[in-house]
């Protein structure tokens, strides 16, 4: 495989590209990197605060679906290969207005699998296990399995992951693909359940369950993403598709208990709400074909959330501006109708 040298990393400013940019200067100083990102209200260039001053990083603003700024920025920095976080990311956002969802993750994709076509270029796509759908108690999702998006969200990424996979097989370029569990860790938007359960508690706000909480989710540390995606990066198979995960499952009620646990919090915040329409009940993947790369994750779940709870309580300066700021119209808008008239259980 040739060596990476120059990288391109769309959605580099949100939670997983910020983490993943920090991991890989860490560990390949000598590589360049260029995150590539439209500052949408989750790109946030304060994810990559400690690092603007380094040589090696540097910052394109700009959106996936502009072919012409894509190829002249590819071109310019001679890049070798192309990591695509950049993506629309919330169910419940995808509920709301779900066509933004279709221009990035799959007008966008498309959009840079046709510049990588033209130049040459490796693509590596990051994909999610819930282009697998709701998964039956006894099944744990492998990587040749159909996908069954059941939501605007995943439908977008099973689209483009789709497309990533027919330019593989018409073209021949030079793809692969890792599909995410639910991640946890630093830099999460407060959109999602655990840095949105943690920032809550931490404001003696209440935790709104949607349902019965009873839906599991593989609960995976971020920098169990990011090692897995140096693993296939470095050695991946060109063509394949790998899962990363933990592959462990728990309830959300667990989750949560384990944020109060983490925060010293007391169980009384928690109320149930109205489901989320079209709920996914499970995900949970094999992860066995990454860890023959020799990939193992560091963390187990109950450890990836307490980790991550603990960072809200001791990062307050992130999260506080964007809680009192842009966050509160929509939270308004998704929570307000649901918390009326809900007590403890
Ligand atoms: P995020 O929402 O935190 O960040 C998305 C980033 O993409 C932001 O920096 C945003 O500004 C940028 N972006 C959005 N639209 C863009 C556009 N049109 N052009 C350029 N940049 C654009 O997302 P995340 O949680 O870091 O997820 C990153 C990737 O990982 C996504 O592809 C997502 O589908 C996938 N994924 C996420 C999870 C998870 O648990 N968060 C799990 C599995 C896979
Ligand atoms: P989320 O972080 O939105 O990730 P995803 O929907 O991609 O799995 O949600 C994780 C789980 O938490 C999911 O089962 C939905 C649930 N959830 C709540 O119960 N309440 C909430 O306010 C949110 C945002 C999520």
């Amino acid at each position: 495989m040739t060596p990476i040298k120059r990288m391109l990393v769309t959605g580099g400013c949100g939670f997983i590209g910020s983490n993943f940019v920090r991991y890989w200067l860490k560990q390949h100083p000598e590589s360049q990197v260029v995150v590539y990102d439209k500052l949408t209200y989750a790109g946030r260039k304060e994810n990559l605060h400690d690092l603007w001053e380094n040589d090696n990083l540097s910052l394109v603003v700009g959106d996936i679906g502009d072919l012409t700024l894509v190829r002249r920025t590819c071109e310019e920095r001679e890049i070798d290969l192309i990591v695509n976080f950049a993506a629309e990311t919330h169910v419940d956002q995808s509920i709301l207005g779900p066509l933004v969802f279709t221009d990035t993750n799959v007008r966008g994709t498309h959009v840079l699998l046709e510049v990588a076509r033209a130049l040459g270029i490796r693509l590596h796509h990051i994909s999610t296990d819930e282009v697998y759908g709701h998964i039956p108690d006894e099944h744990q999702s492998v990587e040749t399995d159909e996908l069954a998006p059941r939501s605007p969200y995943a439908a977008s990424k099973a689209a483009a992951d789709q497309l990533v996979q027919a330019y593989s097989i018409t073209y021949g370029l030079p793809v692969t693909i890792t599909r995410g569990a639910n991640n946890v860790g630093p830099y999460q938007y407060p959109e999602k359940a655990v840095p949105l359960f943690s920032t809550n508690a931490i404001l003696g706000e209440p935790l709104p369950v949607y349902g019965d909480g009873r839906q599991m989710r593989d609960y995976a540390h971020v920098y169990d993403h990011c090692t897995g995606i140096e693993a296939a990066l470095l050695r991946g198979e060109i063509g394949q598709v790998y899962n990363v995960g933990t592959g462990r499952e728990m309830t959300n009620l667990e989750m949560v208990d384990i944020v109060l646990e983490t925060l010293g919090k007391d169980h009384s915040l928690v109320r149930h709400v109205t489901d989320r329409p079209g709920h996914d009940r499970r995900y949970s993947m094999n992860v066995d074909k990454l860890r023959a790369l020799g990939w193992e994750p560091k963390y187990d779940p109950r450890q990836a959330v307490a980790e991550a709870a603990r960072w809200y309580a001791e990062n307050s300066w992130w999260w506080e501006p964007i809680r009192s700021g842009e966050f509160r119209e929509y939270y308004e808008r998704q929570y307000a109708k649901r918390l009326i008239g809900t007590a403890p259980r």
